[in-house]
């Protein structure tokens, strides 16, 4: 490991909407590249949510875990098109994203929806990953960290959150899917800040709490952004979906 830290980073492939059956043997190959040479990781895939089951029975008794993208805070009922946290684990997910700007922004998603989404998780025993991120209007009027900060703050169900295992990602909407991502100062800065409010929230839970970072992580800039001190792993999209790419990344934490 690139630094000294009591929790291992977590490395975390999100699919998005992309995987076919054929890509089950992408996850079957991550699994094998770890094992072979395990990295000093936690490594999550999180597939759509028809290979959450098959990939789940793909990778048992391996450690790599698999996720899901969302949830509803439900569990049941007519909510037509939708997965519930217990649907999720009972697929064999033990880990779920919440708050994903792409559902923040295309779907309308607020704070308080993501905050009873990841109830929900917690409910099924699953561990949620939470995301906030600012977009680009944001940042240039010099609103990241006042935005983020507020996001996570009205996104975690605090009470539901203590002793649990939980993670926080921080995404960049700017920076998801483009090439681009803030400076090593910046993400450092945005770490600190969240890194700030868990502690509050949390007291010594807080200081343990992986913060990923997410939007265009590479096997290039991965091993900088992951030596950064507040950085307890990467989310990452595009890069996730070729095994060597997502192994690449893997290794450099
Ligand atoms: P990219 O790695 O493709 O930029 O996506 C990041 C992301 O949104 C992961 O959740």
């Amino acid at each position: 490991m690139s630094k000294l830290t009591t929790v291992r980073p977590l490395i975390a492939g999100n699919w998005k909407m992309n995987g076919l059956t054929a890509a089950l043997d992408e996850a079957r190959a991550v699994a094998a590249g770890v094992e072979t040479d395990p990295p000093g990781a936690r490594v999550a895939i999180f597939p759509p949510a028809t290979l959450i089951h098959r990939m789940a029975d793909a990778l048992a008794g391996q450690t790599v875990a698999v996720g899901g993208q969302d949830c509803r805070p439900e569990v049941s009922g007519a909510f037509t098109g939708d997965t519930s946290a217990e649907m999720l684990a009972d697929a064999g997910a033990t880990m779920v994203i919440v708050g994903h700007s792409e559902r923040r922004g295309g779907y309308g998603e607020t704070d308080a929806l993501v905050l009873a989404k990841a109830q929900a998780a917690l409910r099924a025993g699953l561990e949620p990953i939470v995301c906030v991120g600012e977009s680009l209007e944001q940042r240039d009027a010099g609103r990241a960290i006042e935005v983020i900060t507020g996001q996570l703050r009205a996104s975690l169900p605090v009470d539901a959150l203590k002793g649990e295992a939980f993670a926080v990602a921080y995404e960049p909407v700017w920076a998801i899917g483009t090439g681009r991502t803030p400076t090593l100062n910046d993400i450092e800065a945005a770490h600190d800040a969240l890194r700030t409010v868990l502690i509050e929230l949390f007291s010594d839970q807080g200081a343990g709490v992986p913060i990923l970072y997410g939007g265009s992580v590479n096997p290039k800039n991965a091993a900088d952004i992951l030596s950064q001190k507040e950085v307890g792993g990467v989310l990452v999209g595009g890069a996730s979906l070729k095994a060597a790419d997502f192994l690449a990344i893997a290794a450099r934490a």
